[in-house]
């Protein structure tokens, strides 16, 4: 397959195949991959992705080969990460004349990434669409499929839905179509959700509302093969594969509180996991008898405990149970700290520190950001005094959230 070949009336793929074992996101691609990206000769020309930034030259030249750079109008950035970005700054040297379309998210990234500063950009909202000669293409936001900037595109003509990385392959196909691929894809597909796209299976059920009402008869992503049979199969798949959960999972919540702020983040969890249908039992450790706390640890398949900060420390009888809970076996079960503070919250990290004292798989920052890419999700969970704004109950829930999803998850 070369550069422009032809998948519909005037829509061409402009990609690049990369048969190397390419490292990606901490995996080894043993089958390599494709960025594919999409020329449409329409009245206002328009380039649909671009490919990884080792191929920025070549693509912008293939493109050259297709097209003059300055007639196309429009780039569109369905997704910023340099897999399929990477090719802008080359491209956009030669597409003087192009309007970079993204959301509004994406154009800082765009503008530092490739110092496209002095570019007009056309920033997408959910549901806007845009004339480009002849074609029509409607946009939908997808956040966090694959991050946060992220949008699909959708060519109402054509019934062509280009959603970069969702409903990929990592596979370095020579036939873009997957029914020409000479053996079923559906194990590669499922594997390439499994590993790019289940860790963001909240927001997979927000990208399975926005195509119900989408008449799809192609699927062209950006990586591996173009789908064109059996489209409600694997829409139906990420479906399946995001929502199937596990019954019967229990969060016990601990908490020591000074001014009742750490007990208000302890309730705003409790609300979280009850509306994610997970059980929950929340303890004040001054209140509540010990023994029936250590049971409810002892039966749950996560525990948050959290502190409010006093002269640097934890208050009340935590410590106690802590060290308690550092003498029991607490294998397999997830762990998270939490906590209210007005200065500096040394009490949430000293409860980490115990945590991490224990067995238990306890959640950090850094942890998320290396499983998922995912920046919003914070652990431990700090809040300054009361978590009333908007913000801070976000916060809150976002750990909760994902935590949910650990839970629940069949994969
Ligand atoms: Fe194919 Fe999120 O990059």
């Amino acid at each position: 397959m070369k550069p422009g070949f032809q998948l519909a009336k005037d829509i061409y793929w402009v990609g690049k195949i990369d048969n190397r074992e390419v490292p990606f996101h901490r995996l080894l691609l043993s089958k390599g991959t494709t960025y594919n990206a999409y020329l449409l000769k329409t009245g206002k020309p328009t380039i649909i992705d671009t490919v990884d930034m080792a191929f920025g030259r070549e693509f912008a030249e293939a493109v050259a080969e297709l097209i003059d750079p300055l007639d196309i109008q429009y780039i569109i950035v369905n997704h910023t990460e340099p897999d399929h970005s990477g090719g802008l700054a080359a491209l956009a040297s030669k597409a003087t004349n192009a309007t970079i379309v993204c959301t509004e998210i994406a154009v800082p990234e765009i503008q530092q990434m490739y110092k496209l500063q002095h570019r007009n950009f056309l920033v997408i909202k959910d549901g806007d669409q845009l004339d480009i000669g002849g074609k029509t293409l409607l946009f939908k936001e997808t956040p966090y499929l694959h991050t946060e900037e992220t949008m699909i595109t959708y060519c109402v003509e054509d019934k062509i839905l280009f959603p970069c990385d969702i409903f990929s392959t990592h596979v370095a196909v020579e036939h873009l179509f997957a029914d020409e691929a000479g053996f079923d894809i559906t194990d590669d597909f499922i594997g390439y959700y499994q590993a790019i796209i289940h860790p963001h299976r909240r927001y997979v059920r927000t990208l399975i509302n926005a195509v119900a009402d989408l008449d799809i008869e192609m699927i062209a992503p950006s990586h591996g093969f173009a789908i064109r049979h059996d489209i409600a199969k694997f829409i139906d798949l990420y479906a399946s594969m995001s929502t199937e959960t596990k019954d019967d999972k229990k969060v016990a919540i601990v908490y020591a509180t000074l001014k009742n702020n750490t007990k208000k983040m302890a309730n705003i969890l409790k609300d979280c996991f009850l509306e994610n249908q997970i059980k929950v039992e929340v303890w004040d450790v001054d209140k509540a008898d010990e023994t029936e706390i250590l049971n409810s640890i002892a039966s749950a398949d996560a525990v948050f405990v959290g502190s409010s900060t006093k002269y640097a420390d934890m208050t009340g009888k935590l410590e106690d149970l802590l060290q308690k809970m550092q003498k029991m076996n607490l294998e397999g079960k997830l762990a998270a700290a939490f906590g209210s503070y007005g200065w500096s919250g040394e009490a949430i990290e000293v409860v980490q520190d115990y945590l991490n004292g224990t067995n238990m798989e306890v959640q950090s920052t850094s942890g998320v950001i290396k499983s998922t890419g995912m920046t919003h999700v914070e652990f431990p969970v700090r809040i300054r005094f009361s978590p009333t704004e908007d913000e801070k109950v976000k916060k809150i829930k976002n750990a909760a959230e994902f935590v949910s999803d650990l839970l629940l998850s069949v994969i």
